[in-house]
C-alpha cells in the first residue's frame, strides 16, 4: 500500500475520513481514524453544540469546542494527522479557519462553495490546505484564482462524486440520473489539473476520490486511476468510535436502498438522507424557526424551509424522528457496526 504524502506530512495509509456535521465527526472518530495511520477529519460547524452555552453564546461555545477537540485528537491519537472540514458557506468561516491553525489542526478542507480566501487565512503557517470539488470546471477556478492572486496551489485536491453523503455539488437533475454522469472522465480531469499545478510548483498534488467508496474494489479503482488516496464519510459513521449517537448509526444499518433520497437544504445545495418522519413533515409544512444560530451565510430564517443545525444536532444526539439523517448512497450497504480498524483492513484490503 502506498503511502499518502502530503508535503510533510506522511499518512501511512491513504485513507482520509471525511469530515462529518454536526458532531458526526469530532475527537473520537478523527483520532481514532489518524491513530491508524490515515487522516481524521473534524468536521468545525457548529461542533460546540453541546457546550453550556451553545444557545446563549454560540460563536464562542463553537471556537472553544473546536480547540478542544482538535488537542484531544491529536493527543488521542499520538500526534496523528488531523484535519478539520469548515463550509465556506459558514458564517464565522474565518474564525474558524483561524482557531483550527492555532490549536494545532494539519489541514484546512472546505468545501460548499469556492474556498477563494483559504490561501490567506492560514498566513504562512505550515497547515495544507484542501478545496473539495465536484468538477474540473470549479478545480480549474480555484487553481487559477490562488495562483493569480495568491501565487500558491493546493496541497491536496478532495474530489466529492455523486454517491457522497451530506452537501452535494450537483444538480438535481444530474442525481436523478446519477448512473449517467461519467464521473470518472471528471475524475481523470481533475488530475491533469492537478498534475499541471504540481508542475508549476514543483510540488505533487494528490488527488483524493470520494463518494461512494465502500468497498475494497471502489478503493482499489480510484487508486488503479490515478487517486493519491481516498476518502470516506459514510464507512465511518457505523463505527463503534463514531461520535454520534447510536440511533443515528443504527439507521445506516436498517436502511434500504429505497430510504434514500435528495433533500432541499438552505445551504442552497442538495443533500442526500435517509427518509424518516422529517422529510415526510418538511414536504407537508414548514416548521416554525424559534431559534437562529446563525450558522449559514445563504440560509434566510423567514424563507428556509427547515432549520439545518437543529435537524443536524437532533440526528447526532439520537433524536431520529426531528433529524435530517445524512448518509452517502451506499448507506443501505451497511448491515450492522463495526470498529474503525475492521473498516480500514476491509477497504484496503485489495491495495
Ligand atoms: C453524515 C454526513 C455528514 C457530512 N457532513 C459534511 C460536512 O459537514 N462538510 C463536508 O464537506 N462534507 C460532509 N460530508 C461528506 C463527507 O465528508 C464525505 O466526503 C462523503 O460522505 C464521502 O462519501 P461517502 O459517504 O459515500 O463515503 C458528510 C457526509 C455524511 C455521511
Amino acid at each position: 500500500m502506498k503511502e499518502l504524502v502530503i508535503g510533510n506530512l506522511v499518512a501511512k495509509i491513504p485513507i482520509i475520513q471525511g469530515g462529518m456535521g454536526i458532531g458526526i465527526s469530532r475527537s473520537n472518530l478523527a483520532s481514532s481514524v489518524s491513530k491508524l495511520g490515515g487522516i481524521g477529519i473534524i468536521s468545525g460547524v457548529n461542533i460546540g453544540f453541546d457546550e453550556p452555552d451553545f444557545e446563549t453564546n454560540t460563536l464562542e461555545a463553537n471556537l472553544r469546542a473546536l480547540k478542544k477537540h482538535i488537542k484531544l485528537a491529536k493527543e488521542k491519537s499520538n500526534n496523528g494527522i488531523i484535519g478539520v472540514n469548515l463550509m465556506v458557506a459558514m458564517n464565522n468561516y474565518e474564525s474558524h479557519v483561524k482557531t483550527s491553525i492555532e490549536a494545532g489542526c494539519d489541514i484546512i478542507i472546505s468545501g460548499a462553495g469556492l474556498p477563494m480566501k483559504l490561501p490567506t487565512l492560514i498566513n504562512n503557517t505550515s497547515t495544507k490546505i484542501a478545496p473539495i470539488v465536484s468538477s474540473a470546471k470549479a478545480t480549474n477556478v480555484i487553481l487559477k484564482m490562488w495562483d493569480k492572486k495568491y501565487n500558491t496551489t493546493a496541497d491536496l485536491i478532495i474530489v466529492e462524486g455523486p454517491k457522497a453523503g451530506g452537501h452535494l455539488g450537483f444538480s438535481n437533475d444530474d442525481l436523478d440520473n446519477i448512473n449517467s454522469i461519467n464521473y470518472d472522465k471528471e475524475f481523470s480531469y481533475i488530475l491533469k489539473i492537478a498534475d499541471e499545478y504540481g508542475k508549476k510548483y514543483n510540488k505533487n498534488i494528490p488527488v483524493i476520490a470520494a463518494g461512494g467508496i465502500s468497498s475494497s474494489s471502489d478503493v482499489k479503482k480510484y487508486i488503479d486511476m490515478g487517486a493519491s488516496g481516498i476518502q470516506v464519510g459514510t464507512r465511518f459513521v457505523a463505527t463503534y468510535e463514531c461520535d454520534a449517537h447510536d440511533n443515528f448509526k443504527n439507521t445506516y444499518v436498517n436502511a434500504n436502498k429505497e430510504d434514500i433520497v435528495i433533500v432541499k437544504s438552505p445551504v442552497g445545495l442538495p443533500g442526500r438522507a435517509i427518509k424518516n418522519k422529517f422529510i415526510e413533515n418538511i414536504t407537508i409544512s414548514k416548521p416554525k424557526i424559534s431559534k437562529c444560530y446563525n450558522c449559514l451565510i445563504p440560509c434566510k430564517p423567514k424563507d428556509t424551509p427547515y432549520c439545518i443545525s437543529l435537524a443536524l444536532i437532533n440526528a447526532v444526539k439520537g433524536n431520529i424522528d426531528n433529524a435530517l439523517l445524512f448518509c452517502g448512497a451506499d448507506a443501505y450497504k451497511i448491515n450492522s457496526l463495526s470498529s474503525v480498524e475492521e473498516v480500514i483492513n476491509d477497504l484496503t484490503s485489495e491495495i
